[in-house]
């Protein structure tokens, strides 16, 4: 496993395996691997040639007043796991190449980025925008690998990259989550003991909601008073960013459960923001080449 520091090394490299006709795998993240990481790394391995993972904490992503000195680093660790996985390239740039003195980009997905988890972390999406843009620039794959716990982030990576004709295939990962159903994330590490025992409150609470949809139900405010009674009868939970009903494609809040539905909880556990989702399938609509986002993404069962 080699590792690159300088974006230009890196760039040259990957355009020299594709011009050999090899495939190349991308999996981009910010570090303290976990599972869930692990994951994409090991559908890129399966699907491409090669396989470049990025590390690097990207500044632009947080707000003023949100974690990016204490996000969790473990770049040793990191580099363990992934020559444990064989992974070809890990790609850990400085800040100051990646956003050198004078630049002055930024790349915004409008609409999909303000809904949900744009609504309060404003920034926070243009920050993934531009540098995902970059990354992708710099390390022109065949393919990119992202997890679906981040939906709202895979939706707006996908319609950068179509609308700014970028040649590369993203693939939507199936969410990786502990024994008790809590999604893994780095962030998880906040956790205090009796915050970690209560965390798994967000899984139950999106697996009820699903049931009851399944059950048949399409009241939308009756799910939505069930999801946010459940959260809030926890006492851990601090503040509910959101919790609710929405269409996977616009991420609009539904008003009327028809077709397939996305339902996404944000939700603070003391000052730890966690989040999570499920994808309910349609009923009415189980054609797999109906050609709607649902469809689109990893067939994989959750792990
Ligand atoms: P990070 O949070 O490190 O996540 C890197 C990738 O791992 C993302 O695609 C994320 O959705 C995926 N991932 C995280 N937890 C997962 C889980 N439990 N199951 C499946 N996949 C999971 O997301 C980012 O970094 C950044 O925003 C980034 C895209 C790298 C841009 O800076």
């Amino acid at each position: 496993m080699e590792m690159m520091r300088v974006p230009r090394i890196m760039h040259n490299t990957s355009v020299k395996f594709c011009m050999t006709g090899q495939t190349v795998g991308f999996v981009p993240t910010m570090g303290a691997l976990h599972e869930g990481h692990i994951s994409l790394v090991r559908r890129s391995k399966q699907e491409n040639d090669v396989t470049v993972v990025s590390i690097f904490v990207n500044p632009t992503q947080f707000g003023p007043s949100e974690d990016f000195e204490r996000y969790p680093r473990d770049i040793e660790g990191d580099t363990e796991k992934l020559k444990k996985e064989e992974v070809d390239i890990i790609f850990v740039p400085e800040i100051s190449s990646i956003y050198p003195e004078g630049f002055l980009t930024n790349v915004k997905v409008k609409k999909i980025s303000e809904k949900l988890c744009g609504a309060f972390r404003p920034g926070h999406f243009s920050g993934v925008a531009t540098v995902v843009t970059k990354l992708l620039n710099i390390v022109k794959p065949t393919r990119a690998y992202f997890g679906l716990k981040d939906f709202q982030q895979y939706v707006i990576i996908r319609k950068l990259v179509k609308d700014l004709n970028m040649e590369v295939e993203i693939v939507g990962c199936p969410i990786v989550r502990e024994q008790d159903g809590l999604a893994m994330s780095s962030r998880n590490a906040y956790l205090d003991k009796s915050q970690r025992e209560a965390a798994p409150v967000v899984n139950r609470c999106l697996t009820e909601a699903s049931e009851l949809i399944k059950s048949g139900i399409i009241n939308v405010y009756y799910i939505k008073e069930f999801m946010h009674e459940k959260l809030l009868k926890e006492p851990a939970v601090s503040v509910i960013d959101y919790a609710g009903v929405y269409d996977p494609d616009t991420l609009d809040e539904l008003s009327e459960i028809k077709g397939d539905t996305l339902i996404a909880v944000a939700v603070r556990i003391g000052e730890t923001r966690l989040i999570d989702n499920m994808l309910v399938e349609s009923r009415e609509n189980p054609d797999p080449d109906s050609g709607n986002l649902k469809n689109k993404v990893s067939k994989k069962k959750e792990i």
